[in-house]
């Protein structure tokens, strides 16, 4: 029986070592040339294979990271299990770049970086974080994390999901109706959302133009789900104060391109969070033990939504 490696050599080398202390009857792989392509049963990757189908008694194919939008999931026969990246690494390093992305927008941090290359020294009005609504959309692994990280500082808190959810001291809003009230209550939105058909083009300018004067916005889901050139005219109409991008379409984004050197654009290279291949091999040979039991896998992933 095989488990099959398909990423890095680095992070692979850490996985090898979990997967013989813990699971040293599956044969751990990482050359897909050298291995039988009949024992394999577990695979992790980043994107499904072309040649998929040689895995013939493939039982579980595991995202090496959180989404899976970048699976072809119609090519992965419907009794395999497909299972998106569910660990404590990736939580940690999303919640540490929210509370930077929240905090900055929060102290005018944009603004600031401007009149520093203006060479200009001038105090801006602050706002009280009681008084800064900051919206979540997206209630699962990650925007339910980040939200708790967010607790300490005060900021009144509201998220939104598919399905109705209930966090202590979050107003928790689902549906149509419930992303208008989200929108209309929020002064940094915060996108966590699945790149879905539903999600694609979410962020756009009836989107923007529902968000209150001012507002900021926190892009960490998928580039798709955000209209580059509504939050260019949301920006530079001053609808809206900032943004913080991690995630763009294109990726990188193309030389020349507005975002580059936007003033009210903090721009990072998709880097929010990346899986922690220590706390990820735990999970995974958790979710394999699971698997062997019987037991569903977390991170499951529901064919029909999507994620
Ligand atoms: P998750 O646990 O699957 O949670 C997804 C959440 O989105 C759920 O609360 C779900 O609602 C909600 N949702 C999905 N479709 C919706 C819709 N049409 N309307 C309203 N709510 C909807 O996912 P996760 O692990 O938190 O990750 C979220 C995404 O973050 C990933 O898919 C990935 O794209 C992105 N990500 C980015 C980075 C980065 O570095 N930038 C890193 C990791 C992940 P229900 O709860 O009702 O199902
Ligand atoms: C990164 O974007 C991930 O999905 O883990």
């Amino acid at each position: 029986m095989t488990f099959l490696f398909n990423s890095d050599a680095k992070r692979g080398a850490i996985f090898a070592k979990a997967f013989s202390r813990e699971l040293p009857d599956i044969l751990f792989a990482m050359d897909p040339a050298a291995v039988d392509p009949e024992a394999v049963r577990y695979l992790i990757t980043w994107t499904v294979p072309e040649d998929l189908s040689r895995y013939s008694n493939l039982e579980v194919l595991f995202s090496i990271g959180a989404g899976v939008d970048q699976f072809r999931i119609d090519a992965v026969p419907p009794h395999v299990h497909v299972v998106r990246m569910v660990e404590d690494g990736i939580i940690r390093m999303m919640q540490e770049y929210v509370t930077l992305a929240v905090l900055a927008l929060h102290r005018n941090l944009p603004a600031y970086l401007e009149q520093q290359r203006g060479e200009k020294w001038q105090a801006i009005a602050p706002v009280q974080a009681a008084e800064r609504r900051v919206g979540v959309l997206g209630l699962g692994m990650l925007g339910t994390a980040v939200l708790d990280r967010l607790m300490p500082f005060g900021f009144p808190l509201s998220g939104w999901s598919r399905s109705p959810h209930e966090i202590e001291g979050v107003r928790c809003l689902s549906g149509r109706n419930g992303l208008d009230a989200l929108l209309g209550s929020t002064d940094i939105l915060i996108c966590l959302l699945p790149l879905t058909d539903e999600t694609r083009g979410l962020l756009n300018a009836q989107l923007f133009a529902r968000l209150p004067a001012g507002a900021a916005l926190v892009h960490l889901g998928r580039g798709p789900q955000l209209d580059h050139q509504a939050l260019l005219q949301a920006l530079d109409s001053g609808h809206l104060s900032g943004a913080v991008i991690d995630v763009t379409d294109p990726e990188p984004l193309p030389p020349g391109h507005p975002f580059w050197g936007h003033p009210k654009i903090l721009l990072t290279p998709h880097i929010a969070s990346v899986t922690q291949p220590e706390t990820a091999a735990k999970a995974v040979i958790e979710n394999i033990k699971r698997h062997r039991s019987g037991l569903e896998p977390f991170g499951l992933v529901d064919r029909g939504r999507g994620y």
